[in-house]
C-alpha cells in the first residue's frame, strides 16, 4: 500500500513536468499503478487507517505524485449534493474545454504534495467537457469515455488533470473572487 512517504512534496522537480503518455493496452504495471493510487484516496477516507498509517486524506491521486510522469489518475469523492459516487480510474485524459464561468472551492484547495498549511482559493471553470480511457480496476478493461463534468467533482478533476501537465493548486491561488460562485455543498457532506 501506498503511504504519505511514497507521495513527492512540492520542489521535487517530477512534479513540473509533462507526464508521458500511456500506452495501450494498459499493462499489468500501470493497472497496478492505479490500484494502488485509488487505495491510497479509499485508505485516507477511512478514519482508522488514517490513524493507524498517519494518512492525509485526499479525493484524488495523479501518477507524477507518487514520482511517475505518466498521464494516471484516481478520484474518488462523493459529489456536492453527497449523493453521488464518482469512483474512477483515467488514463491519457484531456479536457477538451472549459467554461468561461467559474468556481471555487469555498474553503479552497489543498494538495498532498503541497504542505498541509498552505491552501487557498482556486478559479476553476464551472464546467468542462473531457475525454479519457478509463479503467475498471477489477478486471483491468478499459473504455473510451466522453464527460462533462461541473462543480466539484469538475473541480477535483481539473485539479488533477493540471498535475499532468506540471501544475499546482498553489500557481493558481487568488485572495478573492469577486463575484463568482463558490461549490454550495449541501449540509452533511464536509468534504
Ligand atoms: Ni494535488
Amino acid at each position: 500500500m501506498l503511504l504519505m512517504k511514497d507521495i513527492i512534496q512540492e520542489g521535487d522537480p517530477v512534479l513540473r513536468k509533462r507526464a508521458q503518455d500511456v500506452s495501450l493496452p494498459l499493462s499489468e504495471t500501470d493497472l497496478n499503478t492505479l490500484r494502488l493510487m485509488m487505495e491510497y484516496i479509499q485508505n485516507s477516507q477511512n478514519e482508522t487507517l488514517v490513524e493507524t498509517y498517519d494518512l492525509r486524506p485526499s479525493v484524488g491521486l495523479s501518477a507524477p505524485q507518487i514520482n511517475l510522469s505518466q498521464k494516471l489518475f484516481c478520484i474518488h469523492t462523493v459529489d456536492e449534493t453527497g449523493k453521488n459516487l464518482f469512483s474512477r480510474a483515467f488514463v491519457n485524459p484531456k479536457i477538451l474545454s472549459y467554461s468561461e464561468e467559474k468556481t471555487y472551492l469555498p474553503g479552497g484547495e489543498g494538495c498532498l504534495s503541497v504542505d498541509e498549511s498552505k491552501n487557498g482559493l482556486v478559479p476553476r471553470s464551472l464546467r468542462i467537457k473531457a475525454r479519457a480511457i478509463e479503467v475498471d480496476l477489477e478486471t483491468g478493461a478499459t473504455e473510451s469515455v466522453y464527460l462533462k463534468l461541473q462543480g466539484y467533482l469538475g473541480i477535483v478533476f481539473q485539479h488533477e488533470y493540471d498535475h499532468l501537465r506540471g501544475v499546482l493548486f498553489v500557481d493558481k491561488v487568488v485572495e478573492h473572487l469577486p463575484g463568482v460562485v463558490p461549490v454550495q455543498f449541501t449540509e452533511n457532506n464536509n468534504q
